[in-house]
Formats: C-alpha cells, sequence, structure tokens
C-alpha cells in the first residue's frame, strides 16, 4: 500500500478515508492509565505464568543463547536505514533474485516480453506483486520443495506502457484494454513452483510437475456454511458453490497438512456498478467498502458489475486452501472461516490435536478473529485432514482493560446471532461475519495484519499497521494511541498455554515509531539503534529458534526517513524489544513473505511494489509509471520494467542465517 501514490490501484487500502466500521462497541480510553499502572503486575504473575506453563525446552536453550550472546538473539550486523533504487542485506549474506514477475514457469511458457504480453504468456509465469511466501518442503528437505507464492494485486501504471500520460502537471490515466484487463487477471492470484538448493544457491525447477498458476479463471469450489447458500448463487452458477479464481491475495499460510492457504482481502476495489438500494445485501456490502472500483474488470466481466451480478461479491473474501500435491486439484474457498478482508492464515497444532488458525482482518478498527478446526490432525493419514477447514469455530477477539482477552464464538442461534438481527444460519454469520463480529461487541483494533503463532514460546505475535483515524479519546488498552501513524505488536498468551483456549492474558509489546521523537511513544528498547527501529508492521515470521521478524508496508522518507524492510526483533528477556534492519527494499515497494525454511539457512522475502510512489523522496521517488520508472530493479535495464520479486536470503559459506 503506499499512501503517496496517485494511483487508484496503490491505493487500495489507503482510500479507506471513512472508516466502515459503524458500531460504538465499547471503547476504553480512560482506562489506558489503569492498564499500564497494572503493567508490572500483569508481567509478574499473569503473564509469566503463562510462559511458564508453554515454554518448550527449546525456548529455554533458545534463552540462554541469548543472554550469552549478551543481549539481543540476533547476532547480525545490521543494514543502514535509507531510500535508493535497490534491496540491501546485511553484510555476510547474499540476497539473490529467485522470481521475479513474468518469469516462465513452464517449458512451453514465453519468455518475460514487457513489448508483447498476453494473457495466454501470463497465465504461464510468474504474477504481479508477489505477497505471501511459504515452502513446502519435499521429504523434510530444507534445499528441496515447493514455493507457493501469492499475487496480491497489479498496478497497471507499472506493468504497462502508454497508461500515463502528464501534461503540464496534471496526470491521467488512460482506460485499460481487455487485453490488459485479461493480463491482470491472469497476473492476480497465485503460484506453485518447485525449487531446489544445490551448491549453497537456490534456482527455480522449471516445468517441475507440480508447477501450477491460479489466476482469476481458476476453477474453485466453496465449501463449509455458505456452500451453495441462495447468497451466493449467480447467472453463472445457480448452485452457489462454483466460482472462477481468487482475487487479492495477500498473505497466507501453510498447514500442517501440506496445503497452501492464500487470504483474500481487498476483495471490494474489484466491484463496480450500483446495488439497488433496497437490496438485501446493502449492509453486508457496505460493510465491507463494496464497490470500490479501483480495478477496471466491470467494464469487461459482467460479474464484476454489482448492478448485473449482486451476488458475486459473496463469493469472495474467504480464506481459500489448495493441495498443492495435485497440480489439477479444484482450490477450496473454506467459507467456515468467515468472510472479511483476510491478511492472512497462519496455524498451530493444539495441545489436544485440534488446529488453531489465526486471522487478521485488515481494515481500520476491524477485528482479530481465529479458527479452531472440529476435528483434530492425524500426522500419519495426510487425506484424512484434507476437509480439516470445513467444520469449527470462528471466534473474533475482545481484548479487555486488564490484560485479558476473550475469544467469542460466532455461532448462529447464540447470543445475538439471531434470525431477528438477520443470522438465519451459520451461511449467515459467515457471509457478513463482520457484521456479526460487531454484535458481539469485539474489540475495534489498528488494522490487524498478519497473525503469528510461535510454538517455540507458546506465544501468538499480532501486527496491527497503523489507524491514523483512531481519534484522542477512541483510544483503548490493546489500541492505545491516538493517530497511531507507526501502528503496534501485541503478544497474546493463550491460557494455560493452549491455543485453542477460548481466553488468553496479553500486552502491547511493541509500539513502534521513532523512539527518539518523544510524542510518538514508541517502545523500542534503549538497546535499538537508529537503524534499527521501524513503523507499519505488517507481515511476520518466526523462524526454527523461535524468534520474530517484522516486514513493514509504508515506511518511505517522508513518514520514517526509511524504506520498508525486514526487522529481527527480541522478544526475551532483557532483549525484549531490541529491533535490528536486516534487509530493506528499494524505493517505492513493500516488504512481504519474509518466511525461513525448517532449517533457518534459508529466508525468503517478497518485494511488493518497487518503484510505486508519488512524492520526492531524497531524488529517489516521484510519481512513477512505466515510462519514467524511479528504480528499474530487478533487472536495470531500460527494455525492463520494474519487476516485483522474490528474494532468496543465504549466509555467505553457508550455515543459519542469524544464530
Ligand atoms: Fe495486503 Fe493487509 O496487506
Ligand atoms: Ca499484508
Ligand atoms: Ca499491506
Amino acid at each position: 500500500m503506499n499512501d503517496q501514490s496517485p494511483f487508484r490501484t496503490s491505493q487500495l487500502e489507503a482510500v479507506d478515508t471513512a472508516p466502515r466500521n459503524p458500531t460504538t462497541n465499547p471503547t476504553m480510553g480512560e482506562l489506558i492509565s489503569a492498564r499500564f499502572s497494572r503493567r508490572g503486575f500483569l508481567q509478574g504473575s499473569l503473564a509469566v505464568s503463562a510462559i511458564a506453563a508453554t515454554i518448550s525446552p527449546l525456548a529455554l536453550m533458545t534463552a540462554g543463547k541469548a543472554k550469552a550472546a549478551g543481549g539481543s538473539a540476533f547476532n547480525f550486523t545490521e543494514v543502514e536505514a535509507g531510500i535508493d533504487e535497490t534491496h540491501h542485506v546485511a553484510e555476510g549474506y547474499d540476497a539473490d533474485i529467485l522470481l521475479r514477475w513474468g518469469d516462465a514457469l513452464f517449458a512451453d511458457a514465453p519468455e518475460f516480453n514487457p513489448a508483447a504480453q498476453t494473457a495466454d504468456a501470463q497465465s504461464r509465469q510468474f504474477g504481479y506483486n508477489n505477497d505471501y511466501v511459504g515452502y513446502i518442503p519435499f521429504d523434510d528437505s530444507s534445499e528441496h520443495g515447493l514455493l507457493v507464492v501469492n499475487h496480491e494485486y497489479t498496478n497497471p501504471h507499472l506493468m504497462f506502457p502508454g497508461i500515463v500520460e502528464i501534461v503540464e502537471g496534471e496526470i491521467t490515466t488512460k482506460p485499460l484494454t481487455k487485453d490488459q484487463v485479461d493480463i491482470e487477471l491472469m497476473a492476480h492470484g497465485g503460484t506453485v513452483v518447485e525449487i531446489r538448493k544445490t551448491d549453497g544457491k537456490w534456482a527455480v525447477v522449471k516445468d517441475g510437475a507440480l508447477n501450477r498458476r491460479i489466476t482469476v479463471n481458476t476453477e474453485m469450489e466453496v465449501t463449509g456454511p455458505a456452500a451453495g447458500h441462495d447468497r451466493l448463487k449467480t447467472n453463472a452458477d445457480p448452485t452457489g458453490t462454483k466460482v472462477f479464481g481468487t482475487i487479492n491475495n495477500c498473505a497466507g499460510g501453510v498447514t500442517p497438512w501440506g496445503t497452501y492457504i492464500m487470504a483474500e482481502e481487498n476483495i471490494h476495489g474489484y466491484f463496480a456498478g450500483e446495488l439497488a438500494p433496497d437490496h438485501p445485501e446493502a449492509a453486508n456490502y457496505k460493510r465491507l467498502g463494496i464497490p470500490e472500483g479501483s480495478y477496471e474488470w466491470a467494464n469487461y466481466y459482467d460479474r464484476f458489475d454489482l448492478s448485473k451480478e449482486p451476488n458475486e461479491p459473496n463469493r469472495f473474501g474467504y480464506v481459500v486452501e489448495v493441495d498443492v500435491m495435485d497440480p489439477s486439484s479444484i482450490p477450496k474457498k473454506r467459507t467456515a472461516l468467515g468472510r472479511f478482508k483476510h491478511e492472512g492464515a497462519e496455524s498451530i497444532i493444539a495441545r489436544d490435536g485440534r488446529v488453531v488458525f489465526y486471522l487478521g482482518d485488515d481494515e481500520r478498527f476491524d477485528y482479530v478473529y481465529k479458527f479452531v478446526t472440529a476435528g483434530k490432525f492425524n500426522p500419519d493419514d495426510r487425506t484424512a485432514n484434507m476437509d480439516l477447514l470445513n467444520e469449527g469455530t470462528l471466534y473474533v477477539a475482545k481484548f479487555a482493560e486488564d490484560g485479558t482477552l476473550v475469544w467469542m464464538p460466532l455461532v448462529q442461534g447464540e447470543g445475538p446471532l439471531t434470525p431477528e438481527n438477520g443470522f438465519a444460519s451459520q451461511a449467515d454469520v459467515v457471509i457478513a461475519t463482520r457484521l456479526a463480529a460487531d454484535l458481539l461487541g469485539a474489540t475495534k483494533m489498528d488494522r490487524p495484519e498478519d497473525i503469528q503463532p510461535n510454538g517455540v514460546n507458546g506465544k501468538v505475535y499480532v501486527m496491527l499497521t497503523n489507524n491514523t483515524r483512531r481519534e484522542a479519546g477512541q483510544e483503548d488498552a490493546a489500541n492505545p494511541r491516538a493517530k497511531n501513524a507507526f501502528g503496534h505488536i501485541i503478544e497474546i498468551g493463550e491460557t494455560d498455554g493452549d491455543f485453542a483456549a477460548t481466553s488468553g492474558t496479553w500486552d502491547v509489546m511493541l509500539k513502534c515509531g521513532d523512539p527518539s521523537v518523544a510524542e510518538v511513544g514508541a517502545t523500542f528498547s534503549t538497546a535499538t539503534t537508529a537503524n534499527g527501529w521501524f513503523g507499519m508492521p505488517d507481515n511476520c515470521a518466526v523462524d526454527a529458534a523461535g524468534r520474530l521478524w517484522v516486514s513493514t508496508d509504508g515506511n518511505n522518507p517522508s513518514d520514517t526517513g526509511r524504506t520498508d524492510g525486514l526487522w529481527a526483533v527480541d522478544t526475551e528477556g532483557d532483549a525484549r524489544a531490541t529491533s535490528k534492519l536486516f534487509f530493506r527494499v528499494p524505493v517505492g515497494a513493500e516488504m512481504c513473505g519474509p518466511l525461513f525454511t525448517p532449517d533457518d539457512e534459508t529466508a525468503f522475502v517478497a518485494v511488493q511494489h518497487p518503484a510505486d510512489g508519488g512524492e520526492d523522496w531524497e531524488g529517489f521517488g516521484r510519481v512513477s509509471y512505466y515510462e519514467d520508472l524511479s528504480t528499474r530493479w530487478p533487472d536495470f535495464d531500460d527494455a525492463m520494467p520494474v519487476r516485483p520479486s522474490v528474494v532468496v536470503i543465504t549466509k555467505q559459506g553457508g550455515g543459519k542465517i542469524a544464530v
């Protein structure tokens, strides 16, 4: 997301000018001081008892190592924060381009030719704006497996020649042709690609037997409570079970049984047209900002036009599960996990074998969710797990001022989720999840993005990007800053360390922003350098040692004097809330991924929307478009446009990324 870009597709998250949560769920601003006066008590009793209940021998070893290293658990020399046209990684590491937009994935796919791109070529090539990156090993290998990558969205002004004209400072953009829209459809979705490490270097296995592109035309099956419901039926699909494609796949996940999860996030931007004012979906769509119309697809495809297919939006906004071991498998939309602006779906096996998925709804004042499967994970029978996501309980979080939280079940017939309130069945609950959660009084958060369970220390980390629309007086204990420009990170400890628990404790682990500016109120440790702090936490990963890595969306010289990047953040001991910059992106980009192989010797990061932007950032940024790009990363070839790419990071000479 890029607040400074004048182009609509760059602003899909930023254009939330008016918050879409109209509820008056109680805020707790006046209780902040009470909350903070209790911090010592909480850390001394409840929080620590939760840690003690969950800490593993590995975590104790890691904690010991951290202390021996003199504080931080990360031993690399950090990168200098700043901005220029390329990427930078810490000294002693290689950061190589693994996959670029347009790279051929199959032997019969044409090589990328931006001047003659076609939808057919794009459907066999790596898509645009890589976001989530997952790794599914072959035979538990950390050197051979499948990389799964989401392609969240397209930026036509960076992809296509001849779109933008600037006359006397006025920017105009030409309408897209059908051919260009068709390329966009094929550049969305996801990639499944075999990769292998040979002599210390990773490469794509072109034409790997499981290589696959998933696009806006891929047939998918709707499963779970909403499958076949009238609210999902369209002219093209009177069964309400068969959908073509997935859109705006932001973060995601890999399940314990090795399937790939793609989360559908900002679906509102793809729909245009008018819904009749008294249409029964009016309130449901309004709560999601549908239609928003950043994309021009409705000009060529009726299903994206609400006046022609009013139910089509109810078929998007889910998490999608892909069986990557069968390249002809039909991806499943798992409606049991609710319908909202799904950021990601990272999971962990609970003590009793049920599987818990943590879900963020990325919009200002929206909610944190989790889903607990009804069935148990079977480690010996992959097939037995394949429909675990169809049955279970979806919960939404209420963070209390005393540092406790309750996971409230979204179950039809319970509490206010009655037919009188518009919830006649569980289908209604999962189709209009935000409206259901509103009625339960969930806590309005500052843009919940990735939520990462940590199996080593038993905690859960919630990235909250920012929310400058939270006014003074609207603060609450879990969202303690008005005009929260830089975001924060919450650490949850589930009761008894049980990830399936329906209650827990929490703490604001880190308030982000420049710690040298008192009014920002950032809480990085004093060991954090001028390069080490960041704003706008978005994606995150936990490495095999249980350490937290955070990537960001929205840093730029206007706000934080730096680009986005990947930061290593200590969570344990004296070093807690110490942050170090490991990798930074080129001008205009956002940092997605990150991901570590099981042996911690490789990190994958995704550089999204490089060259996007609208301000003159120390000479590196400007209104940037195909003919006048602020960077031509990663090729730096005048014949090539800028290309979003996945970067693979290894340590020179081998070994773990950080010890
Ligand atoms: Fe697509 Fe919430 O970032
Ligand atoms: Ca994100
Ligand atoms: Ca983002």
